[in-house]
């Protein structure tokens, strides 16, 4: 099938639902082949059901990225299945908040586990295969945490920022082996995470009018909006975008404070 994305196969992270079954849709519309990564198998069924693929071009393992021993074995089976993976998007990531001085060992571990780690894991895991076929092209889901703190969401925004410099340093390892790394940076998108979210206030309903009414637009990002930016990023449109962070957040960011 020919499209945007035709000749790229894709190891998607945390494709099982949100932003991740997004962009998984939009690369199989797109005409890429795709092997989906999550650690939850019933959704990840469920998800799979659900898409839109021909016969072949979509592949999937249930697997936490944490787990680098793990990973590297689902990239060879993903190398077998849907062909040599010439892009990766390392989009799973956790939300864990709390308060720098309430913060457990065990909630700072989880998240630089998932959140930096794995997409490490991921990226050492597919980085040979396409330096040694001319090059690739590594996303990294990061968030407007990446550069601004919101008070008791530590540490996710200290993974988060951490991710940038991931990011960077793969970028810059790697651009003269034609492989490129960069981030894409969402404000808030309409997910279970988001849902999760507003759930921990006394009233979520309210928390969830609150973070509308931070936004310039009134409202906040579909996890298909932030799929088609994620779609041109790994295309073959931006060819000399290397160690960039693109920013889809309304114009969140640029907000001093709303009137
Ligand atoms: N929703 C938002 O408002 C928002 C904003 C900015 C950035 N992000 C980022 O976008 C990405 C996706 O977020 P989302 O809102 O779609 O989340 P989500 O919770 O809806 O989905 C995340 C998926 O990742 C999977 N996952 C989590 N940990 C995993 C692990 N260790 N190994 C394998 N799979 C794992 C989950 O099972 C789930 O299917 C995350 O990196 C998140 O930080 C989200």
């Amino acid at each position: 099938m020919a499209g945007r994305l035709s000749g790229k196969r894709i190891f998607l992270t945390g494709a099982a639902q949100g932003i991740g079954l997004a962009i998984a849709e939009a690369c199989l519309a797109e005409g890429a082949r795709l092997f989906l990564v999550d650690r939850d198998g019933a959704l990840l069924d469920k998800a799979v059901a659900g898409l839109a693929a021909p016969q072949g071009r979509v592949g999937r393992v249930v697997a936490d990225i944490s787990d680098s021993a793990a990973i590297a074995a689902a990239v060879s089976q993903a190398n077998a299945e849907i062909g040599p993976i010439n892009a990766l998007i390392n989009n799973a990531g956790v939300n864990v908040f709390s308060t720098p001085l309430e913060a457990t060992e065990e909630e700072w571990n989880r998240n630089f586990d998932v959140n930096v780690k794995g997409a490490w894991n991921c990226s050492k895991a597919v980085l040979p295969g396409m330096i040694a076929s001319g090059g690739g092209a590594i996303l990294n889901i990061a968030s407007t945490h990446s550069f601004t703190i919101i008070p008791h969401t530590f540490p996710y925004p200290v993974a988060k920022h951490a991710l940038l410099g991931l990011t960077k340093s793969l970028a810059l390892e790697y651009a003269a082996q034609g492989v490129r790394v960069n981030a894409l940076a969402p404000g808030y998108v309409e997910t279970q995470k988001a849902i999760d979210y507003w759930n921990s206030f006394p009233d979520p309903a309210a928390a969830r009018t609150n973070t509308m009414a931070l936004h310039p637009g009134g409202r906040i990002a579909t996890a298909p909006e932030i799929a088609l930016a994620a779609v041109f990023m790994i295309s073959d449109e931006c060819p000399f975008m290397n160690a960039a962070t693109l920013v889809v957040d309304g114009g969140l960011n640029q907000l001093q404070h709303p009137v």
